[in-house]
């Protein structure tokens, strides 16, 4: 095969190995590594996440990017105990040591599926869901517009997608500087993809038709709810 030849899916292939072996580690070390990365990286806190991802969980949820499920399980904790309890929850992630983990955090819900997928190729039918969550694995994934047109095709028309994507850091002194180390640690281990702009992720959004319904930068994050155009 030539350098031509090795297309964009060989890339892609090499970008999704790097993201297994990324996310290849003990679940727990995950979450107390996700938490620091929270912290001081994205310059958020876990009340501001529980609140835009359990306020978009319709009847027929999925949840990209599962993770380890520690978050959604308090997610949906929050959803259920406002009233919102989806009938059907499917959790994928690329990652099999997470999904694992994710396995036994839900051994006792029946109600949630999890399957091994990648975000730009998912086993689901066209329009299968009412509601997409993809929290902090946007800036994950090899091709935000591929992502962004997948989660696209799998809801109903109507259907909304919470998400938050990593941006450059902003701020000052030391905050920019400790965000901008752990950004390049992350991006070398291939725990994320890269930070954006927020302009070149509104142009993405807009690119695979869905259509803004709120966003708000906070911390180094933007944060949105999206539709899929009825
Ligand atoms: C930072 S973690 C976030 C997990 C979880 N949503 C949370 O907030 O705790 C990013 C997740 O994205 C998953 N991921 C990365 N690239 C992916 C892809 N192409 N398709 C599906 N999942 C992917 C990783 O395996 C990892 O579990």
């Amino acid at each position: 095969m030539t350098t031509d030849s090795c297309s964009s899916a060989c890339l892609a292939r090499l970008d999704l190995e790097k993201i297994t072996k990324a996310y290849d580690s003990e679940p727990w070390w995950y979450d107390v590594r996700g938490f620091l990365i929270l912290t001081f990286a994205y310059r958020a806190t876990l009340w501001e996440q529980l609140r835009l991802f359990s306020a978009n969980i319709g009847p027929r949820h999925l949840e990209v990017a599962i993770g380890s499920g520690t978050l959604f399980g308090m997610i949906l904790r929050r959803a259920r105990r406002e009233g919102r309890a989806p009938q059907r929850v499917v959790g994928c992630d690329y990652a099999e040591r997470m999904l694992a983990g994710a396995a036994r955090r839900f051994a006792k819900d029946p109600l949630i599926e999890l399957g091994l997928a990648d975000v730009g190729r998912m086993p689901y039918p066209d329009a299968d869901f009412d509601s997409v969550n993809v929290a902090n694995a946007m800036h994950c994934f090899p091709d935000l517009g591929l992502a962004l047109r997948e989660i696209r095709r799998v809801l109903r028309p109507g259907g909304t997608l919470a998400a938050n994507v990593l941006l450059h850091p902003r701020g000052g002194w030391p905050w920019r500087g400790i965000a901008e180390r752990i950004n390049r640690w992350g991006a070398a281990k291939g725990i994320v993809n890269r930070p954006y702009d927020r302009d070149e992720v509104l142009v993405a959004v807009a690119a695979a038709g869905l259509a803004l319904e709120r966003e708000w930068v906070s911390g180094n994050v933007c944060n949105m709810v999206l539709r899929r155009p009825a």
